[in-house]
């Protein structure tokens, strides 16, 4: 039977055991001056994809990262070479009349369902992830406060685990931060919190903008949004002309979350103005994939008129891909909230029985989590340096960073912390392996 020609170059290139040696005429450094000959182009790409298939995810449980679901990947090879546009904001009127739009309206609508929000009083948009939805609640916030207050009034209160991309965030939009200190659950502390608020309002700020973390990246624990908000309304009452922006970083429990606690309703407080979540962490779609929901009257605040476009600018970014539009929304159908139940309820039993072993072979170490997240933070405190040997390190992609905290009321501590992920991807098997390996040093 006769085979196509991509077949036939597979099969002539995989004969190479180091097809860089066919594209060695390539220069890392230089634009090339004429096309360079397509068999050193192909040769690179298939040595690009051989490198890409050793990476054994199955192994990875000390990084925040994971492989698609083979349906959210497929569509990329359906439908990228239409290169769908979604520059704009869709999520207002249902009767989109370009289909990938249609489908960022659905999604858009699905999560306000999950997350049991008004369809009427909340809207939003498809982001690259957490990050994009970081800035543009910053942003946000500061137009929002703007409309009361001097921008000099205005600044950003955080915990020390708080994202880095929110420092990012204030920085880009100009707006000082200042740092609340954590609890003994590794949360911000209430009091830390009132303290704070209260002495920069005695330097003569009013307008707080001020993220709450559901699942903080390094140790997977929350703010306790409710008793965080209630003291923010007491100081409102009593400080008076103050504002408080709060939004909820959820970048991986927010598709945990909801699949946990069936009263899941991040909106219930009128304080709390936006909403973050990864679709390329817990939901299994390829980067970049995120969604921001957020407030509908707050949109007029940054909407403007684009001279040259149809659309109106509401946005971070400006051309948006229609593509992660489809892969959401495959994934969304595909598994539906009966199979992120199952995926979320498979990790939180491998969780329970890594921490309980973690505690059975190394008694001394400190395990920090939350009930609800799909991830923890390990302080081995009986092993030489804190430090796991090297050997296990690499291979379940372990990254132990020196972490800055700073505990209620003034305590500042540099640890070493272990970060595990319960990911799709992770087997029993994988955790037993660990474990075995573990042995070695207990
Ligand atoms: C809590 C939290 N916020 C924001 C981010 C940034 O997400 P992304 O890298 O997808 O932009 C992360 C990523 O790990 C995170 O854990």
């Amino acid at each position: 039977m006769p085979i196509g020609i991509k077949t036939f170059a597979r099969k002539v290139f995989s004969q190479f055991e180091k097809p860089s040696l066919l594209y060695k005429g390539i220069s890392k450094h230089i634009f090339p001056g004429i096309p360079t000959a397509p068999f050193r182009v192909k040769a690179r790409l298939y040595g690009l994809e051989s490198e890409l298939k050793q990476r054994n995810v199955t192994y990875n449980l000390g990084s925040l990262y994971t492989l698609p679901h083979f349906e959210a990947a497929s569509v990329y090879k359906q439908f990228i070479k239409y290169n769908p546009g979604n520059l704009g904001d869709w999520s207002d009127n249902v009767s989109q009349t370009y289909a990938t739009t249609e489908l960022e309206y659905e999604v858009i609508h699905s999560m306000i369902d999950l997350y049991r929000g008004s369809h009427v009083g909340l809207r939003g948009y498809i982001t690259s992830g957490a990050t994009e939805g970081n800035i543009f609640s910053v942003w946000l916030g500061k137009q929002y406060l703007e409309q009361h207050f001097g921008k000099k009034m205005i600044c950003l209160l955080k915990s020390s685990l708080t994202h880095y991309s929110v420092r990012k965030a204030g920085q880009l939009c100009s707006v000082p931060q200042f740092v609340v200190p954590l609890n003994t659950k590794w949360g911000m502390d209430g009091d830390g919190f009132k303290n704070l608020v209260q002495t920069l309002f005695r330097k003569g700020y009013r307008g707080f903008i001020i993220p709450l973390t559901l699942g903080y990246t390094s140790t997977g624990t929350s703010d306790d949004i409710e008793s965080i908000v209630r003291e923010a309304d007491k100081l409102k009452k009593k400080l008076k002309n103050t504002e408080f922006f709060f939004w909820i970083d959820a970048a991986m429990s927010g598709l945990v979350s909801p699949f946990i606690r069936k009263d899941f309703r991040p909106f219930q407080s009128s304080y709390i103005k936006t909403f973050v979540v990864d679709f390329h962490k817990f939901g299994q779609v390829p980067y970049p994939a995120g969604t921001i929901i957020y407030r509908r009257e707050l949109k007029r605040i940054i909407e403007r008129k684009i001279d040259y476009l149809r659309e109106t600018d509401a946005t971070l970014l400006g051309s948006r891909s229609g593509i992660p539009a489809i892969s959401i929304w495959t994934m969304i159908h595909t598994l539906g909230k009966t199979g992120y139940t199952d995926i979320v309820n498979e990790q939180k039993r491998n969780k329970k029985f890594f921490i309980e072993k973690i505690q059975a072979m190394l008694p001394e170490t400190e395990v920090i989590t939350h009930a609800d997240s799909l991830s923890c933070g390990l302080v081995f405190k009986g092993l030489t340096h804190f430090r796991l040997p090297k050997n296990i390190e690499e291979k379940y992609n372990f990254f132990p960073g020196k972490t800055n905290v700073l505990f209620y009321p003034n305590t500042a501590k540099k640890i070493v912390l272990y970060k595990c992920y319960f990911l799709p991807h992770l087997k029993r098997r994988v955790l037993n392996e660990f474990f075995a390996d573990l042995e070695d040093i207990v």
